[in-house]
Protein backbone atom coordinates (compact mmCIF):
# COMPACT_ATOMS: atom_id res chain seq x y z
CA UNK A 1 0.00 0.00 0.00
CA UNK A 2 1.24 3.56 -0.62
CA UNK A 3 1.23 6.02 1.80
CA UNK A 4 0.57 9.99 1.56
CA UNK A 5 4.54 11.00 1.53
CA UNK A 6 5.77 8.07 -0.40
CA UNK A 7 8.24 9.93 -3.08
CA UNK A 8 9.01 8.47 -6.26
CA UNK A 9 11.50 9.68 -8.61
CA UNK A 10 11.28 9.65 -12.31
CA UNK A 11 14.88 10.05 -13.82
CA UNK A 12 16.33 10.17 -17.45
CA UNK A 13 20.01 10.43 -19.24
CA UNK A 14 19.47 14.23 -19.29
CA UNK A 15 19.32 14.51 -16.00
CA UNK A 16 15.55 15.38 -15.76
CA UNK A 17 14.19 14.53 -12.55
CA UNK A 18 10.16 14.40 -11.59
CA UNK A 19 9.24 13.59 -8.25
CA UNK A 20 6.00 12.96 -6.69
CA UNK A 21 4.24 11.95 -3.91
CA UNK A 22 1.30 8.82 -3.02
CA UNK A 23 -0.64 11.90 -1.80
CA UNK A 24 -3.19 13.39 -4.97
CA UNK A 25 -0.10 12.09 -7.37
CA UNK A 26 1.11 15.16 -6.31
CA UNK A 27 4.21 16.46 -8.24
CA UNK A 28 6.77 18.28 -5.95
CA UNK A 29 9.74 18.56 -8.19
CA UNK A 30 10.65 18.75 -11.85
CA UNK A 31 14.18 19.34 -12.17
CA UNK A 32 15.53 20.37 -15.84
CA UNK A 33 18.51 21.38 -17.36
CA UNK A 34 19.37 25.20 -19.42
CA UNK A 35 21.48 25.03 -22.45
CA UNK A 36 24.91 24.68 -20.26
CA UNK A 37 23.30 22.24 -17.60
CA UNK A 38 22.61 24.14 -14.71
CA UNK A 39 19.31 22.61 -12.88
CA UNK A 40 16.45 24.06 -12.30
CA UNK A 41 13.29 22.82 -9.69
CA UNK A 42 10.70 24.40 -12.30
CA UNK A 43 7.63 23.35 -10.43
CA UNK A 44 6.55 25.53 -7.46
CA UNK A 45 6.10 23.84 -4.56
CA UNK A 46 7.64 23.28 -1.08
CA UNK A 47 10.85 22.16 -0.43
CA UNK A 48 9.91 18.93 2.09
CA UNK A 49 7.27 16.23 1.81
CA UNK A 50 6.04 17.54 5.07
CA UNK A 51 5.65 20.76 3.98
CA UNK A 52 3.93 19.81 0.77
CA UNK A 53 1.45 17.54 2.48
CA UNK A 54 0.47 19.93 5.01
CA UNK A 55 0.47 23.07 2.33
CA UNK A 56 -1.60 23.85 -0.69
CA UNK A 57 -3.16 20.07 -1.94
CA UNK A 58 -3.77 21.36 -5.52
CA UNK A 59 0.13 22.35 -5.99
CA UNK A 60 1.08 19.25 -8.59
CA UNK A 61 -1.80 17.11 -7.90
CA UNK A 62 -3.93 14.82 -9.99
CA UNK A 63 -7.54 16.65 -10.06
CA UNK A 64 -10.98 14.77 -10.43
CA UNK A 65 -13.34 13.57 -10.77
CA UNK A 66 -14.56 16.97 -12.44
CA UNK A 67 -11.64 19.51 -12.43
CA UNK A 68 -12.33 23.12 -12.86
CA UNK A 69 -15.82 24.21 -12.21
CA UNK A 70 -18.76 23.47 -12.15
CA UNK A 71 -21.89 26.50 -11.55
CA UNK A 72 -23.39 25.54 -7.99
CA UNK A 73 -22.18 22.23 -8.07
CA UNK A 74 -24.86 20.97 -10.48
CA UNK A 75 -25.76 19.23 -13.51
CA UNK A 76 -28.15 16.48 -14.57
CA UNK A 77 -27.72 13.87 -16.48
CA UNK A 78 -29.93 10.94 -17.53
CA UNK A 79 -33.30 12.28 -15.79
CA UNK A 80 -31.35 12.62 -12.58
CA UNK A 81 -30.17 15.89 -10.75
CA UNK A 82 -26.91 15.95 -8.90
CA UNK A 83 -25.23 18.42 -6.20
CA UNK A 84 -21.77 18.68 -5.49
CA UNK A 85 -19.78 20.07 -2.95
CA UNK A 86 -20.07 23.94 -2.99
CA UNK A 87 -16.03 24.46 -2.62
CA UNK A 88 -15.33 27.58 -4.27
CA UNK A 89 -17.67 30.44 -3.96
CA UNK A 90 -20.97 29.58 -4.78
CA UNK A 91 -19.07 26.56 -7.59
CA UNK A 92 -17.92 23.11 -7.52
CA UNK A 93 -14.12 22.94 -7.78
CA UNK A 94 -11.30 20.23 -8.68
CA UNK A 95 -13.79 17.91 -7.66
CA UNK A 96 -14.92 18.83 -4.21
CA UNK A 97 -13.02 18.52 -0.24
CA UNK A 98 -12.46 15.62 -0.78
CA UNK A 99 -11.25 15.44 -4.85
CA UNK A 100 -8.45 12.73 -5.90
CA UNK A 101 -5.92 15.84 -5.32
CA UNK A 102 -6.75 14.48 -1.70
CA UNK A 103 -6.47 10.70 -1.98
CA UNK A 104 -3.55 8.47 -1.64
CA UNK A 105 -3.06 6.84 -5.43
CA UNK A 106 -2.01 3.26 -5.18
CA UNK A 107 1.69 3.68 -6.79
CA UNK A 108 3.16 0.96 -8.78
CA UNK A 109 6.34 0.90 -11.27
CA UNK A 110 4.97 1.10 -15.21
CA UNK A 111 7.05 -1.04 -17.93
CA UNK A 112 6.79 0.36 -21.45
CA UNK A 113 9.22 0.88 -24.63
CA UNK A 114 7.96 4.44 -24.52
CA UNK A 115 9.10 5.49 -21.28
CA UNK A 116 12.68 5.33 -20.02
CA UNK A 117 11.00 5.31 -16.39
CA UNK A 118 7.15 5.16 -15.84
CA UNK A 119 5.03 4.77 -13.11
CA UNK A 120 1.25 3.44 -12.88
CA UNK A 121 -1.16 5.60 -9.97
CA UNK A 122 -4.27 3.77 -9.89
CA UNK A 123 -7.59 4.86 -7.56
CA UNK A 124 -11.15 3.38 -7.34
CA UNK A 125 -13.43 6.27 -6.59
CA UNK A 126 -16.68 4.32 -4.92
CA UNK A 127 -20.45 5.11 -6.42
CA UNK A 128 -21.84 7.97 -5.08
CA UNK A 129 -18.12 9.64 -3.98
CA UNK A 130 -18.49 13.44 -3.35
CA UNK A 131 -21.90 12.57 -4.87
CA UNK A 132 -21.10 11.66 -8.39
CA UNK A 133 -22.72 8.77 -10.18
CA UNK A 134 -20.97 4.89 -11.01
CA UNK A 135 -17.67 3.54 -9.64
CA UNK A 136 -14.79 5.37 -11.07
CA UNK A 137 -11.87 2.97 -11.97
CA UNK A 138 -8.81 5.65 -13.02
CA UNK A 139 -5.40 5.01 -13.82
CA UNK A 140 -2.45 7.58 -14.35
CA UNK A 141 0.82 6.98 -16.09
CA UNK A 142 3.67 9.47 -15.61
CA UNK A 143 6.31 8.14 -18.10
CA UNK A 144 9.74 10.24 -18.68
CA UNK A 145 11.00 9.58 -22.09
CA UNK A 146 14.69 9.86 -23.05
CA UNK A 147 13.69 13.58 -24.78
CA UNK A 148 12.84 14.75 -22.08
CA UNK A 149 9.22 14.39 -22.52
CA UNK A 150 6.82 14.16 -19.32
CA UNK A 151 3.96 11.92 -20.07
CA UNK A 152 0.57 11.79 -18.11
CA UNK A 153 -2.07 9.30 -19.34
CA UNK A 154 -5.17 9.07 -17.86
CA UNK A 155 -7.85 6.33 -18.54
CA UNK A 156 -10.68 5.72 -16.58
CA UNK A 157 -13.87 3.53 -16.75
CA UNK A 158 -17.53 3.82 -14.86
CA UNK A 159 -20.53 1.77 -13.83
CA UNK A 160 -22.57 4.32 -14.40
CA UNK A 161 -22.88 7.12 -16.61
CA UNK A 162 -21.23 10.02 -15.01
CA UNK A 163 -19.13 13.41 -15.77
CA UNK A 164 -15.40 13.31 -15.76
CA UNK A 165 -12.70 15.62 -16.58
CA UNK A 166 -9.29 14.92 -15.00
CA UNK A 167 -6.08 17.22 -15.24
CA UNK A 168 -2.69 17.87 -13.19
CA UNK A 169 -2.35 21.35 -11.20
CA UNK A 170 1.27 22.40 -11.56
CA UNK A 171 2.10 25.60 -11.54
CA UNK A 172 5.87 25.95 -13.38
CA UNK A 173 8.40 28.61 -13.42
CA UNK A 174 11.13 28.07 -15.84
CA UNK A 175 13.44 30.01 -14.55
CA UNK A 176 13.26 28.15 -11.02
CA UNK A 177 10.52 27.70 -8.54
CA UNK A 178 11.45 30.66 -5.66
CA UNK A 179 13.45 32.88 -8.17
CA UNK A 180 10.49 35.06 -8.81
CA UNK A 181 7.66 35.86 -10.95
CA UNK A 182 6.92 34.21 -14.30
CA UNK A 183 5.86 38.27 -15.69
CA UNK A 184 8.77 37.59 -18.47
CA UNK A 185 7.64 34.59 -19.40
CA UNK A 186 6.96 34.23 -22.62
CA UNK A 187 3.36 32.15 -23.18
CA UNK A 188 2.41 30.98 -26.94
CA UNK A 189 -0.74 29.20 -27.34
CA UNK A 190 -2.77 27.42 -29.87
CA UNK A 191 -5.80 29.52 -29.21
CA UNK A 192 -7.53 32.09 -31.54
CA UNK A 193 -10.38 31.28 -28.87
CA UNK A 194 -11.53 31.43 -25.33
CA UNK A 195 -13.96 31.14 -22.59
CA UNK A 196 -14.85 34.24 -21.01
CA UNK A 197 -15.85 34.47 -17.52
CA UNK A 198 -18.25 36.18 -15.32
CA UNK A 199 -17.67 37.80 -11.92
CA UNK A 200 -21.09 36.76 -10.40
CA UNK A 201 -20.96 32.90 -12.03
CA UNK A 202 -17.40 32.42 -10.85
CA UNK A 203 -16.67 31.16 -13.97
CA UNK A 204 -17.16 30.48 -17.32
CA UNK A 205 -20.28 32.00 -19.23
CA UNK A 206 -20.78 29.69 -21.95
CA UNK A 207 -19.81 32.12 -24.77
CA UNK A 208 -17.19 31.18 -27.06
CA UNK A 209 -14.86 34.29 -28.21
CA UNK A 210 -12.44 35.48 -30.26
CA UNK A 211 -8.93 35.92 -28.69
CA UNK A 212 -8.49 38.86 -31.45
CA UNK A 213 -8.09 42.06 -30.03
CA UNK A 214 -7.99 41.14 -26.30
CA UNK A 215 -5.52 40.50 -23.95
CA UNK A 216 -6.25 36.66 -24.06
CA UNK A 217 -4.47 36.81 -27.64
CA UNK A 218 -1.40 34.81 -26.94
CA UNK A 219 -1.52 33.40 -30.80
CA UNK A 220 2.13 34.93 -31.31
CA UNK A 221 3.92 34.55 -27.76
CA UNK A 222 3.95 37.51 -25.39
CA UNK A 223 5.42 37.91 -22.05
CA UNK A 224 2.57 36.80 -19.55
CA UNK A 225 3.15 40.05 -17.42
CA UNK A 226 1.76 42.17 -20.43
CA UNK A 227 -1.36 40.26 -20.02
CA UNK A 228 -1.56 39.96 -16.48
CA UNK A 229 -0.97 44.11 -16.07
CA UNK A 230 -3.60 44.74 -18.67
CA UNK A 231 -6.80 46.84 -18.21
CA UNK A 232 -8.38 44.14 -19.87
CA UNK A 233 -11.84 43.68 -18.18
CA UNK A 234 -11.58 39.54 -18.23
CA UNK A 235 -8.08 40.14 -16.65
CA UNK A 236 -9.29 42.75 -14.15
CA UNK A 237 -11.82 39.54 -12.86
CA UNK A 238 -8.97 37.41 -11.35
CA UNK A 239 -6.02 39.75 -11.21
CA UNK A 240 -4.44 37.80 -14.01
CA UNK A 241 -4.93 34.93 -16.20
CA UNK A 242 -7.70 32.21 -14.80
CA UNK A 243 -8.96 31.22 -18.29
CA UNK A 244 -9.76 28.09 -20.13
CA UNK A 245 -8.61 28.31 -24.28
CA UNK A 246 -9.88 26.44 -27.23
CA UNK A 247 -7.33 24.70 -28.74
CA UNK A 248 -7.14 25.08 -32.02
CA UNK A 249 -7.65 22.16 -34.31
CA UNK A 250 -9.08 19.81 -31.83
CA UNK A 251 -9.81 16.49 -32.91
CA UNK A 252 -8.72 13.85 -30.05
CA UNK A 253 -5.05 13.54 -31.27
CA UNK A 254 -1.92 15.29 -29.60
CA UNK A 255 -1.93 19.02 -30.79
CA UNK A 256 0.26 21.37 -29.40
CA UNK A 257 -1.55 23.19 -26.92
CA UNK A 258 1.15 25.97 -25.54
CA UNK A 259 4.23 26.67 -25.62
CA UNK A 260 6.13 28.52 -22.49
CA UNK A 261 9.47 29.85 -22.75
CA UNK A 262 11.83 31.82 -20.26
CA UNK A 263 14.19 34.00 -21.79
CA UNK A 264 16.55 34.62 -19.25
CA UNK A 265 17.07 30.40 -18.69
CA UNK A 266 16.66 29.42 -22.50
CA UNK A 267 13.89 26.53 -20.74
CA UNK A 268 11.57 26.26 -22.90
CA UNK A 269 8.29 23.87 -22.25
CA UNK A 270 6.12 22.61 -24.72
CA UNK A 271 2.93 21.17 -24.11
CA UNK A 272 0.77 18.94 -26.32
CA UNK A 273 -2.83 16.99 -25.55
CA UNK A 274 -5.69 15.42 -26.91
CA UNK A 275 -8.28 17.54 -24.84
CA UNK A 276 -10.37 20.55 -26.31
CA UNK A 277 -9.38 22.71 -23.97
CA UNK A 278 -6.26 24.18 -21.86
CA UNK A 279 -6.49 26.34 -18.27
CA UNK A 280 -3.89 28.87 -18.03
CA UNK A 281 -3.74 30.02 -14.40
CA UNK A 282 -0.99 32.68 -13.16
CA UNK A 283 -1.61 32.02 -9.36
CA UNK A 284 -3.06 34.84 -8.80
CA UNK A 285 -3.80 33.72 -5.38
CA UNK A 286 -0.85 33.69 -4.30
CA UNK A 287 -0.08 35.81 -1.21
CA UNK A 288 3.78 35.27 -0.58
CA UNK A 289 2.32 34.10 2.67
CA UNK A 290 3.90 30.50 2.19
CA UNK A 291 7.32 29.78 2.19
CA UNK A 292 8.30 27.58 -1.03
CA UNK A 293 11.20 26.14 -2.83
CA UNK A 294 14.80 27.63 -2.06
CA UNK A 295 13.09 29.00 0.91
CA UNK A 296 11.63 32.27 -0.56
CA UNK A 297 7.95 33.35 -0.60
CA UNK A 298 5.72 31.68 -2.91
CA UNK A 299 4.47 35.27 -4.88
CA UNK A 300 1.46 36.07 -6.83
CA UNK A 301 2.16 34.89 -10.28
CA UNK A 302 5.23 33.05 -9.01
CA UNK A 303 3.96 30.28 -11.31
CA UNK A 304 1.58 29.21 -14.28
CA UNK A 305 -0.37 26.14 -14.56
CA UNK A 306 -1.32 24.69 -17.97
CA UNK A 307 -3.78 22.10 -17.35
CA UNK A 308 -5.18 19.99 -19.77
CA UNK A 309 -8.49 19.25 -20.05
CA UNK A 310 -12.37 19.67 -21.36
CA UNK A 311 -13.94 23.02 -20.95
CA UNK A 312 -15.46 24.37 -17.52
CA UNK A 313 -18.69 23.50 -16.34
CA UNK A 314 -19.19 21.84 -19.51
CA UNK A 315 -22.24 19.32 -18.20
CA UNK A 316 -24.20 22.74 -18.53
CA UNK A 317 -23.51 23.89 -21.70
CA UNK A 318 -24.49 22.37 -24.56
CA UNK A 319 -22.73 24.09 -26.91
CA UNK A 320 -19.09 22.75 -24.77
CA UNK A 321 -17.37 19.53 -25.49
CA UNK A 322 -19.42 16.09 -23.97
CA UNK A 323 -17.63 15.59 -20.32
CA UNK A 324 -20.18 12.41 -19.84
CA UNK A 325 -18.66 8.95 -19.55
CA UNK A 326 -20.65 6.06 -20.35
CA UNK A 327 -20.07 2.40 -18.71
CA UNK A 328 -17.98 0.20 -21.36
CA UNK A 329 -16.49 3.52 -22.48
CA UNK A 330 -13.13 4.35 -21.22
CA UNK A 331 -11.64 8.00 -20.96
CA UNK A 332 -8.36 8.39 -22.30
CA UNK A 333 -6.56 11.73 -22.05
CA UNK A 334 -2.47 12.07 -22.84
CA UNK A 335 -0.81 15.41 -21.63
CA UNK A 336 2.45 15.74 -22.79
CA UNK A 337 5.03 18.73 -21.18
CA UNK A 338 8.26 18.60 -23.35
CA UNK A 339 11.24 20.37 -21.93
CA UNK A 340 13.52 22.30 -24.16
CA UNK A 341 17.06 23.98 -23.69
C1 LIG B 1 -8.27 27.38 -11.11
C2 LIG B 1 -8.14 28.54 -10.16
C3 LIG B 1 -8.07 28.03 -8.74
C4 LIG B 1 -6.93 27.08 -8.62
C5 LIG B 1 -6.85 26.47 -7.26
C6 LIG B 1 -7.10 26.48 -10.91
O1 LIG B 1 -7.20 25.37 -11.73
O2 LIG B 1 -8.35 27.79 -12.44
O3 LIG B 1 -9.24 29.41 -10.30
O4 LIG B 1 -7.93 29.09 -7.84
O5 LIG B 1 -7.06 26.06 -9.57
O6 LIG B 1 -5.57 26.00 -7.03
Amino acid sequence: MTKASDIFTLKNRNNVEVSFIGRGGQIVGIKVPDAKGNLADVVVGYETVDAALAGDTYFGALCGRYANRIVKGKFELEGTSYQLDINNESNHLHGGFDGFNMRVWEVEPYRSRKYVQAYKLSLTSPDGDQNYPGELTVSVIYGLTGDNEFVIEYTAKTTKATIINLTSHAYFNLKGAGTGTIEKHELQLNASKYTPIDGEIGTVTGEIAEVNNTAMDFLDGKPIGEACTSNDAQVKLVDGIDHNFVIGGYDGTLKLAARLLDPESGREMEVYTDQPGIQVYTGSHFDSSETGKLGTPIEKWGGVALETQTFPDSPNKENFPNAVLKPGKTYNHTCVYKFNS
